[in-house]
Order: structure tokens, then C-alpha cells, then sequence
């Protein structure tokens, strides 16, 4: 994976950018579907691909977490706000811990940074090997074929007193990939910067990730967001996935 420069350079704008993220209601609809489907003893949960450790600070009173993420500086800024919380720097895709838990977070399109399913398929075995026997896997699908729109453009922009920034990017598909080139403008205390940040993001049919899941092993539930309700593939919402490790 490429460094990314909104993971390293712009590492602490992310949560002024992503302000506007229900990490409290993600976080209760987690504790409800682990309540629901677990079956393993333990509260020790994984949280891939962590970030700033967003939906860490409200589940930590419910869970033993561990956050594990491929950016030192989204862990540092993850570290200095949960002190009590042990964040590894790593890569899910070579994942190797010494131990297993009882459930494996990987928020926010996290799971989008594959671009093949073998690749894809990979980490699922990961997941599946650090998970005890009973225990739950819970990812979304930021993008899916079925919710994507080509040419859409997606801005966010954010200001705050001296504060202005902003990321532009357009959807467009190359062969199942979007090859992602965000327009990174930041203007602080009077100076500009700038970056095109490129990010790698694979785009799959839904119906395909659960079929790789069944195949390592997992029993699939499927969520429309993070809500209630079984996922409906003409709705905007992200499919979000509850895979059992039975
Ligand atoms: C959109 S952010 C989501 C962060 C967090 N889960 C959240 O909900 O705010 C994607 C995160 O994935 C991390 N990441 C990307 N590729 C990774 C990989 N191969 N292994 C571990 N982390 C990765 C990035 O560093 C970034 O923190």
C-alpha cells in the first residue's frame, strides 16, 4: 500500500474531516450484533485498521481492545487520545499476532484497501485464524459495485478558526479498481499546502465477499449501515457484515 499522505502528513486533520462520523451509534450497533452472535467467552476485540481510534474511545468500557494500523502517525494520534489502550503498528494483510480474539473490527471502508479477492480473500483467513472459535468479525463495505456511482464527486471541507481544508476526489473505475486521487488543500495560519493523495480502493459485488467469507469458513449476516435491518442493495447504505466464525 502506498504511504498515504491523509494517513501520515495530514494524519491530524482526519478527525476534523471525518467530524461529522457516528462513531458513538457504530459503536452501540457493535456491542449489540457482539451481544447477539458471540458466542466465545472473552471480551478481547481487534480493531484493524484502527485509525485515530474513532470507535475505540466508545467501546473501550465494554472491551479488552487492541488497535492495530498500517500508519505510525494515525496510531500516535489513536495513543495520546486513549492512553490505556495498546495500539500496534501493522499491516492486516501480513497480520501475525501472538494471540486470539473475540472479535475483529475493520471500520470506515478499511476493508476497500485490497484490490483483488485473492487479496481479499488473504486477509479473511487472517481474520479467521486471530479469531477464537465462536467469535465475530463486523467490517462495512464503504464501496461495493452496487453502491457505486461512477463520476460522482466527493468533497469534504472543513473550517475552524484559522483553519481551512478541503479533499476532493472523483469516482471513476478501472477494471474493478478506483484509483483514487484525492485533492488534498490545506490553509493554515496564512500558508497553503497541497497534496494529491493516491489511494487504491477495490470496488466488489457484495455477493462476492460473502461467498469468500463462506468459503474461509464464516456464517454471514448482512446489515444495511449500521442499523437493524437486513441489507437492501437499492439502498445508499453501506452493506456492513456480521461473519460468524462458527
Ligand atoms: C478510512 S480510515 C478508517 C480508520 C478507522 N477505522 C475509522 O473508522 O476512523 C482507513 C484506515 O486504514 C488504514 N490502513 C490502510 N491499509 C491498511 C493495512 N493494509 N493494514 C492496516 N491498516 C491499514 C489507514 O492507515 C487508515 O487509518
Amino acid at each position: 500500500m502506498p504511504e498515504q499522505e491523509l494517513y501520515r502528513k495530514f494524519a491530524n486533520y482526519y478527525d476534523l474531516i471525518y467530524q461529522w462520523m457516528d462513531y458513538e451509534g457504530e459503536s452501540e450497533f457493535i456491542k449489540m450484533v457482539v451481544e447477539d452472535y458471540k458466542t466465545s467467552e472473552g471480551m478481547d476485540l481487534l480493531d484493524v485498521a484502527c485509525g485515530t481510534g474513532g470507535h475505540a474511545q466508545y467501546l473501550q468500557d465494554s472491551f479488552n481492545i487492541v488497535g492495530l494500523d498500517i500508519n505510525h502517525e494515525m496510531l500516535e494520534i489513536a495513543q495520546e487520545k486513549l492512553p490505556g489502550i495498546e495500539f500496534v503498528e501493522g499491516d492486516m494483510k501480513k497480520m501475525d499476532l501472538p494471540h486470539k480474539f473475540d472479535s475483529i473490527l475493520c471500520l470506515f471502508s478499511a476493508i476497500n484497501y485490497h484490490t483483488t479477492m485473492d487479496e481479499l480473500e488473504g486477509t479473511f483467513k487472517r481474520f479467521y485464524e486471530h479469531l477464537k472459535s465462536g467469535g465475530v468479525l463486523i467490517f462495512d463495505l464503504g464501496f461495493c459495485t452496487e453502491n457505486w456511482e461512477e463520476g460522482r464527486m466527493l468533497v469534504d471541507a472543513v473550517v475552524q478558526g484559522d483553519l481551512q481544508l478541503a479533499r476532493i476526489s472523483q469516482s471513476r473505475l478501472y477494471h474493478g479498481v478506483f484509483n483514487a486521487n484525492f485533492v488534498f488543500l490545506v490553509k493554515e495560519d496564512g500558508k497553503m499546502d497541497f497534496e494529491i493523495d493516491q489511494h487504491q480502493i477495490g470496488v466488489f459485488p457484495t455477493s462476492e465477499v460473502a461467498k469468500i467469507l463462506e468459503k474461509t469458513g464464516f456464517e454471514n449476516h448482512i446489515y444495511n449501515g449500521y442499523n437493524d435491518l437486513p441489507w437492501d442493495k437499492k439502498s445508499d447504505e453501506r452493506p456492513v457484515f456480521v461473519s460468524i466464525k462458527k
